[in-house]
């Protein structure tokens, strides 16, 4: 089973969106999907909450602040949705069933700050260092002409953690989310560059 953890301490850095995304993409996969939310706000089980029927399901996984346990046998896939500033038991616990984890970091320094700290947090624990949880990380909300897009660029080749894509600034998510919908619920076509934009990282789900 793949169990795939979203994590940044920083609030608003992207984590909802990349977990639904990420549980929409492989719902289309035909993978028996659970997205599981430790964050007390809420957000990605709301949205799910929103999700019309006639789009590929996503079930929600119940899991305890905490104490994420394994997600039912029937599962293929499951998302964990974290909130920010996630340490110590509970960072520990929710890597515990996951076996990879995904970073999203925004363009600012006040992002990179935090998420430096974080990228150090995780290269010292134990299930990081065995190599039982792979990480990697994602650009979020980059404009590719900003000073800041190179600052990112910058600060992310010096950990040793794969880079796999910039997902740029758009409305687009913030008018999918009260709509229960992923990119992957609109015509390609329309969206051909922003589904580009997310081929690396499904790539890196198979
Ligand atoms: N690529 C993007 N372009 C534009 N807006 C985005 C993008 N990604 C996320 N957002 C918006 O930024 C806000 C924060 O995103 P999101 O809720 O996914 O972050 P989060 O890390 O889960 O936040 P929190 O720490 O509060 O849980 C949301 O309103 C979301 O719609
Ligand atoms: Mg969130």
């Amino acid at each position: 089973m793949k169990i795939i953890l979203i994590a940044n301490p920083k609030g608003g850095s992207g984590k909802s969106t990349l977990a639904a995304h990420i549980a929409g993409y492989w719902a289309w996969q035909g993978e028996r999907v659970m997205l599981g939310d430790l964050d007390r706000q809420h957000s990605a089980k709301r949205w799910l909450a929103l999700r019309p029927d006639r789009y590929p399901t996503i079930t929600g996984w119940e899991v305890k602040d905490g104490e994420p346990a394994k997600p039912p046998k029937e599962t293929t896939a499951a998302v964990l949705d974290s909130p920010a500033g996630l340490h110590g038991k509970r960072l520990e616990a929710a890597l515990k069933v996951s076996n990879r984890i995904l970073v999203p970091v925004q363009p600012a320094a006040f992002d990179m700050w935090a998420s430096a700290d974080f990228f150090r947090l995780l290269a010292e624990e134990k299930a990081v260092r065995k190599g039982q949880v792979e990480v990697a990380v994602v650009g979020m909300r980059v404009n590719p002409r900003t000073q800041a897009a190179k600052q990112l660029d910058a600060f992310l080749r010096e950990f040793d953690l794969p880079v796999l894509t910039q997902i740029r600034d758009t409305q687009l998510y913030v008018q999918l989310q009260p709509r229960g919908l992923t990119l992957f619920d609109l015509p390609k076509p329309r969206f051909e560059r922003d589904y580009a934009q997310w081929a690396p990282i499904l790539n890196w789900l198979k």
